[in-house]
């Protein structure tokens, strides 16, 4: 179908739906005109009252409860007088909606529509026996339900087909995505007609507005809801935001923290990202979860934070350290894990940094803990760590070579490395055939994602 076609064809959509309408207005209207005045001047004015003040939705939408009047005048009066009580109603959402003026094709439209299922709705009532007013409330019972039913998808499904024809859209998408959701919505509005109904029958227009009442503080009290939950999303809204400049800020910290200590020791430069890369392709290769897979990233990326506490010219050294030296040194990792453990979201590593120069056997520092007393993402950052320094060149000494590094660990697997450990590195870098350079970007904002529900 082409546009100028599919133009043509909602137009005359438009304009058969709105004569429609019209047509019935018209041919109602002697009818109309034998029902009492006063309660039918009530029950247009609460109508038109109740589209003028519908109830506001998010995304812009909103519900009135309109139906609620044109059903009980379907009950007590019949289809004709169903027909004109729309009318209001349908001049009101013409003028005085919460959109705005409508253009004049919708507003008549929409007329149209109104009349159209009070029409159908009023047709398929009397069909299925139901009688004005009903003589018993119980028997109408489903008459009255398949009235509003058919109310309610004549009156979505003649909007739905006039969208659908003037966006170029599926009329059953459109359906769903906005009047789906109303059915319930109608049904409510419907027993609340038929309740309306029985009221004015047992006490007059009293009556009614005794059940009227209820009606007007739901309304309030809904708009009251809808006001809250809209603050409610906007705090949320403002939250999201201040956490997530808060992240920004914290990643930057890290990105800080790291580059202090690569400009702190010019031998070992890099040298952290590296051995975070080893530590978690190991860590991954044991099958550790998520965020302990996080927890060996971090802590690798800070296991030499400490060394900030070093004085330069023993971290720069080329010589052997005097025993003096050496006390110094060993330091970093209790240093190293009292700075972490200052950062609230960093606390929980602290461990992995405090324990990653502990050695299998107990010959390690600070506390010479052995086995399974060594936390688990220590036992692989030392494993990763080790490596790395050996790989790596220094004033000494040349890099030691792949296998040679893969030898040392082995021989040093029960003693120093926990054997489990070692075993897992091996597998992880043998199966890691992509060159490093590629593998480094810090990838903290992504680890961060995965366990930062639990943080
Ligand atoms: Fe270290």
């Amino acid at each position: 179908m082409t546009n100028t076609h599919r133009h043509l064809v909602t137009q005359l959509y438009v304009a058969v739906v709105t004569l429609l309408g019209f047509a019935l207005l018209l041919g109602s209207l002697p009818e109309v005109a034998r029902q009492p005045l006063p309660l039918l001047l009530f029950l247009a004015g609460c109508a038109g009252l109740a589209q003028r003040f519908p109830v506001a939705l998010f995304r812009n939408s909103d519900v009135s409860v309109a139906f609620a009047i044109t059903f009980a005048t379907l009950l007590l009066l019949g289809t004709p007088a169903a027909i004109w009580v729309n009318l209001p109603s349908a001049l009101m959402l013409w003028v005085a909606s919460t959109k705005g003026v409508l253009p004049a094709h919708r507003g008549l439209f929409n007329i149209g529509s109104f009349s159209l299922s009070a029409a159908t709705a009023g047709l398929v009532y009397s069909a299925l026996g139901g009688s004005t007013p009903p003589a018993d409330f119980v028997s109408a019972l489903p008459a009255m339900a398949a009235a509003a039913v058919t109310y309610f998808a004549m009156n979505s499904g003649l909007t739905a087909m006039a969208i659908g024809l003037s966006t170029h859209s599926s009329v059953r998408d459109v359906w769903r995505v906005n009047y789906a959701w109303m059915v319930l919505n109608y049904l409510g509005l419907a027993v609340n007609g038929i309740a309306l109904a029985g009221a004015y029958l047992a006490m007059n227009i009293q009556g009614m507005l005794f059940f009227l009442a209820p009606l007007v503080i739901a309304r309030y009290s809904f708009n009251l809801f809808m006001a809250k939950s809209r603050e409610v999303r906007e705090q949320n809204h403002r939250l999201e935001l201040a956490k997530s400049q808060l992240e920004e800020s914290y990643l930057n910290t890290i990105a800080a923290l790291v580059a202090a200590i690569d400009a702190k020791d010019h031998y070992t430069q890099g040298h952290s990202k590296v051995t975070a890369h080893y530590a978690t392709l190991t860590a991954r290769a044991m099958g550790l979860s998520d965020r302990e897979v996080a927890g060996v990233y971090l802590a690798a990326l800070f296991h030499d934070i400490g060394k900030i506490a070093i004085p330069e010219h023993i971290l720069n050294k080329p010589d052997r350290l005097s025993s003096e030296e050496w006390e110094t040194v060993v330091q970093h990792s209790s240093v190293g894990s009292q700075i972490i453990a200052q950062i609230t979201n960093l606390r929980w590593v602290a461990p992995a940094i405090r324990h990653h120069h502990e050695h299998f056997d107990g010959s390690g520092y600070p506390d010479h803990l052995q086995g399974d007393q060594i936390p688990l993402t220590a036992q692989i950052l030392a494993v990763a760590d080790a490596y790395q320094a050996m790989r790596s060149k220094r004033p000494y000494r040349q890099p030691r070579p792949h296998q040679e590094a893969l030898a040392e660990l082995r021989l040093n697997a029960g003693t120093q490395f926990s054997p489990q450990v070692v075993e897992a590195f091996v597998q992880a870098i043998s199966t890691e055939v992509t060159p490093l350079a590629e593998k480094l970007p810090l990838r903290v904002a992504e680890i961060l994602h995965v366990s930062q529900p639990q943080f």
